[in-house]
């Protein structure tokens, strides 16, 4: 990674491959969740440290609900008792938790705890963390389109004033800048239901290894292969580098 060029404010992670993780060494999948976490651990900690701004965890998606129950209630179980451990660390290192996904699903014990964590970092200032809890992205899309609906129905707006920006306005993360850089683990090349509206423009990086086993080197790999991306957003890549240009020549003039 080349700490002089830019750094994606938001990353968004899949953390994919604790089943095979575990299965690959004689072990049960819940083995394989507990090394998941010591992984989410070492990847909040790095990307603080690195000055992101904003990182996600698809800790739990909606279609994950399919799976044993025993291994959703230990899932469940293995979050709340992971906050137990973690919170208070997580606020005195200034990270705000933010928690998206019908997490409500899983009873107030979890939900109480969710609000508490949210309510105890909101002033923080540093990396804002989102865990994302019986999630998915057509959920996140239908209560927008929910919300939004009501608001036709009130009076308070007309259908053909809805525009891509009142649909973000009530995503999830509305208050977040879109992602700029997904990562995937396990070698699954998919985006699995995940943040679908706001991934639209993301660069996309998988890494070959199970989450267990993802750490620094491999956050440094997808940033360096981050950082090797032209990001277009539509225009043409000769377009991109006037803009690029023309910016730099403003910073200089400033500086
Ligand atoms: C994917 O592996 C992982 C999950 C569904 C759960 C991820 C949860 C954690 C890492 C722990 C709790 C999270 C936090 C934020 C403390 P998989 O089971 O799909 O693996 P497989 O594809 O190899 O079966």
């Amino acid at each position: 990674m080349d700490e002089s060029q830019q750094l994606p404010q938001h990353i968004a992670v899949i953390m994919d491959g604790n089943g095979r993780w575990a299965k690959k060494r004689f072990l049960p999948r819940f083995a394989g969740h507990r090394a998941g976490v010591e992984a989410v651990r070492r990847t909040v900690t790095a990307c603080a440290e690195k000055g992101i701004q904003a990182l996600t965890l698809f800790a739990f998606g909606n279609d994950n609900l399919q799976r044993p129950r025993e291994e959703v209630g230990y899932l469940v179980e293995l979050l709340f008792t992971s906050m137990q451990r973690e919170v208070a660390k997580l606020h005195d290192n200034n990270i705000r938790m933010r928690f998206i996904g019908n997490y409500a699903y899983f009873g107030d014990k979890l939900t109480q705890k969710i609000h508490e964590a949210e309510a105890m970092t909101a002033n923080n200032t540093g990396m804002t963390l989102v865990i994302a809890v019986n999630y998915s992205g057509r959920w996140d899309i239908t209560q927008a389109t929910q919300k939004i609906a009501q608001q036709v129905a009130d009076g308070h707006l007309q259908a053909a004033a809805i525009d891509e920006q009142s649909i973000s306005t009530h995503l999830s993360c509305a208050d977040l800048p879109d992602p700029d850089l997904f990562i995937r683990t396990s070698g699954e090349l998919r985006i699995s239901n995940f943040l679908l509206w706001q991934l639209s423009y993301t660069e996309l990086f998988f890494a070959d290894v199970y989450w267990p086993d993802f750490g620094v080197d491999e956050l440094e790999q997808a940033l360096t292969s981050f950082q090797s991306r032209q990001r277009r957003f539509g225009r043409t890549g000769e377009q991109v580098r006037v803009r690029q240009s023309q910016r730099q020549s403003e910073q200089n003039e400033i500086a």
